[in-house]
């Protein structure tokens, strides 16, 4: 999913950065003691403002704005200690994997980790503070708010998950920060091992999951899907959220959750993948998919068949596949129902993060990014992973209002007996 996509709109920086303006302007034709009476009251005014606007948000959106920008803004100031990357350069390296003019698409499926990892590194601040925990999209079915239908999603694919006993074990393979993973081992009752190639989501989960109080359930470790660091059939369940698209053969993963599955226990997953709308002859899709691997971090995308043939190819018995976008009928939009892709369709209502996906809210994120590059308050670079994740928000919205692109293609398959 796209980080931008959820993101609540950016107030205190909008706000700080008027102060900032109205502060420099005015403040030199005051005299002294006029100046820090004036700054007060602008401040005064701008966080009064900002609370007003956050409790309004918070009330329609359930969202806490001012916690959330307040968090992320404090994770910029040390993110690049944190982490120990730079982000201007890493930003810069990823686009350059990702253009075509400097790299193949061969060369791209053979540089997936560091290609997967930059853009993690680079994504995932964004995700949290735009989506919450869990990094993946959910239809919206009437009367269910944002967080109702994503923890509905999760529950429903670990209930695919059959035959599971006491003392089962779990595996979430490309588990992000982990909210599926607390969410799932709460519905279950049952430990889950995540793993995601990315070692600063790693830090992250195990921080929420002991937040959570989940540290005995629930556990993140660092690793390769493509290479899992588990003894073969160790695990009675394995599930994966939107995250094997990041992998450059799915027949090779497919291959390794088969082989730490043990036999008769079954895989069950949320798949990104083009469907049979997509027509590789036509520019306007493949720049919508070349949109969707830019600001997703992908180094290609398959069709839904694919995934049929890859796990049926591996060993598994294919139980079920189907879209599940297109539960989203006709009839349930129109009772209240919002698709997937709705958090990242434009909108002028300034309280909605889709303000920023608007011709004017666009250039007015990065700008305002820009300004807190410039007042050390980010990290120099922090403006262009915002636009290259609000390019691969516009192509998933566009993928997904043209049907040729979905999020939540269903794979369920089971490991023979024999
Ligand atoms: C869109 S996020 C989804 C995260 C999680 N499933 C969720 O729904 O919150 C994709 C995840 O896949 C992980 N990932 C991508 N490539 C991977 C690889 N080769 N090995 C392990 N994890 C990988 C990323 O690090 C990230 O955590």
């Amino acid at each position: 999913m796209s980080s931008t996509s959820g993101s609540r709109f950016p107030l205190l920086p909008i706000l700080v950065s008027c102060a900032s303006a109205l502060a420099h302007k005015q403040l030199s034709s005051f005299p002294e003691h006029g100046r820090v009476a004036v700054v007060a009251l602008v401040f005064a005014f701008c966080f009064g403002l900002y609370a007003i606007l956050s409790l309004l948000l918070n009330m329609t959106c359930e969202s806490d704005p001012l916690s959330e920008t307040q968090k992320l803004m404090a994770k910029f100031t040390c993110q690049e200690t944190k982490q120990g990357i730079k982000v201007d350069s890493v930003i810069d390296g990823y686009n350059k994997l990702q253009d075509d003019a400097h790299t193949t698409q061969t060369d791209r499926n053979s540089n997936y980790s560091a290609l997967v990892n930059a853009y993690y590194d680079l994504a995932t601040l964004f995700y949290e503070w735009g989506w919450g925990q869990s990094f993946h999209f959910a239809n919206q079915f009437r009367d269910e708010n944002f967080r109702q239908s994503i923890r509905r999603h999760e529950y429903y694919l670990a209930s695919r998950l059959d035959n599971l006993r006491t003392g089962a074990r779990l595996l979430d393979c490309g588990c992000g920060v982990g909210g599926p993973m607390r969410n799932i081992a709460r519905f279950t009752g049952l430990p889950v091992t995540g793993v995601t190639i990315n070692k600063y989501q790693v830090g992250r989960g195990n921080e929420l999951n002991a937040q959570a109080g989940l540290e005995t359930l629930c556990r993140s470790v660092q690793g390769d899907f493509m290479q899992l660091p588990f003894p073969d059939a160790s695990f009675d369940g394995v599930y994966a959220i939107e995250a094997t698209c990041h992998a450059p053969d799915r027949t090779k993963v497919f291959a390794e959750i088969f082989r730490v599955l043990k036999p008769g226990q079954t895989f069950a997953c949320y798949e990104w993948c083009l469907t049979d709308k997509f027509d590789k002859e036509d520019p306007a899709h493949r720049l919508i998919k070349k949109q969707i691997e830019e600001g997703d971090g992908l180094p290609d995308t398959a069709y839904t068949h694919e995934m049929d043939a890859a796990l049926e190819a591996v060993g598994f018995d294919l139980i079920e596949t189907r879209d599940m976008a297109l539960e989203m009928t006709a009839e349930e939009l129109r009772a209240g129902g919002r698709t997937w892709y709705h958090p990242l369709t434009p909108s002028y209502n300034v309280l909605s993060q889709r303000f920023q996906f608007t011709p004017v809210g666009m250039p007015l994120t990065t700008t305002l990014l820009k300004c807190l590059e410039f007042m050390r308050l980010a990290p120099t670079g922090t403006s262009k992973v915002q636009t290259m994740l609000q390019q691969g928000a516009i192509g998933l919205a566009r993928g997904g209002e043209q049907g040729i692109f979905t999020p939540m293609y269903l794979c369920v398959a089971k490991k023979p007996l024999k």
